[in-house]
């Protein structure tokens, strides 16, 4: 396995991460255990979870959030520092007004349960999970570098947030000598590729490490759905991922993807690897998060570091990528 320095900070952090979002939510803690201890046979050090990831996310009750955490907190006590671990806050994870959001009061209230849900003393990387436009940045990053300065948090880094939000805190962060986000985690695949406009250019050029998330686009990059077939049982599709379906759902993309599984079958490569190691080479991209719902997932990387694609691969994955549908 591939590490990578995350953004310019000097952390080491390997190229594919295991996202934890499954667990607690589509898989029982027995299975969740598999899927870690296969990520680490993997050579896989970074491990990404979110308060809020657990079985409220489908039952919409926030009080049901925090199964991820939890079972990774009970997973990671002997290899605890083995690992990088990476959590997120701003989700819904109670009922008050004050139970979501990036105020410094709900930040200094959701550290603590997820330190204690973690079992752990340091989240590796705290992650704000989405801009909050009800917060002044100021105040975000005031409460985030206390935590820095106190040793609960070792770097901040931010999800889905736009360049110019970055480019915005890292400016506020500078102007009061505050610690300023290392990363950005954003979505990003060979079939979803927004962040190519503005964002990556932007990661590459301030030094900011892109870990990249649905890098097999939900499951729709490991061949599993075709065109006109049923969703396989207990698929996310089955489960009715709302952003799987809405890939689904234009006419083109299973054409696309068809196009691709042909030309990884002609090189001998399976498409999920290929799909990774595309996504891998993309100047910015610091480590790539695999979803899993099986170890099976996780083992299926192995031939991963065997895929050198060349120039010309890249130009004609792009050009079936940025067809009309791309
Ligand atoms: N920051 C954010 O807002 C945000 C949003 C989404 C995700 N994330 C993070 O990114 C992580 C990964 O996201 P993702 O799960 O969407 O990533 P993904 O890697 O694009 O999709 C993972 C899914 O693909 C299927 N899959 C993977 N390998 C397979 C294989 N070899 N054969 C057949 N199917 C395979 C499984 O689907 P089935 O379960 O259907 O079998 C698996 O759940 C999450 O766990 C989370 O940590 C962050």
């Amino acid at each position: 396995m591939e590490h990578r320095r995350l953004g310019n900070t000097g952390l080491k952090v390997s190229v594919i991460s295991l996202g934890c979002m499954a667990f607690g939510r589509w898989i029982d803690e027995k299975t969740s255990l598999q899927v870690f201890d296969a990520a680490l046979d993997a050579g896989i050090t970074l491990f990404d979870t979110a308060d809020i990831y657990g079985r409220g996310m489908d039952s919409r009750n926030p009080l049901q959030s925090g199964e991820s955490e939890a079972i990774l907190g009970r997973i990671i006590q002997k290899r605890r520092s083995k690992i990088i671990l990476a959590t997120k806050v701003n989700g819904k994870v109670g009922l008050g007004p004050n139970d979501h959001g990036l105020s410094r009061y709900h930040i200094t209230r959701a550290i603590e349960d997820s330190l204690k849900r973690l079992q752990t003393d340091v989240i590796d990387l705290y992650q704000v999970h989405r801009f909050d436009p009800d917060t002044p940045l100021e105040e975000t990053l005031g409460a985030l570098d206390d935590l820095v300065k106190q040793g609960k948090v070792r770097y901040i880094g931010c999800s889905n947030y736009a360049a110019w939000q970055i480019a915005k805190a890292h400016g506020i962060s500078q102007q009061k000598g505050l610690n300023r986000f290392v990363s950005v985690q954003p979505p990003y695949s060979l079939l979803v590729r927004d962040i190519e406009q503005e964002l990556l250019p932007f990661c590459e050029s301030e030094g900011v490490g892109a870990i990249v998330y649905s890098p097999l686009a939900r499951g729709l990059l490991t061949g599993k759905y075709v065109d006109g077939g049923a969703h396989p049982a207990g698929s996310r599709a089955d489960r009715a991922d709302r952003a799987l379906l809405a890939l689904l759902a234009k006419p083109q993309i299973l054409q696309n993807v068809c196009k691709l599984q042909e030309f990884a079958n002609e090189r001998g490569w399976s498409l999920p690897c290929m799909a990774l190691a595309w996504v891998a080479k993309r100047a910015g991209v610091a480590s790539a998060i695999l979803g899993a719902s099986r170890p099976e997932h996780v083992q299926a990387i192995e031939g991963l570091a065997e895929i050198k694609l060349q120039e010309e691969d890249m130009v004609v994955l792009d050009s079936i990528c940025t067809s009309p549908s791309g």
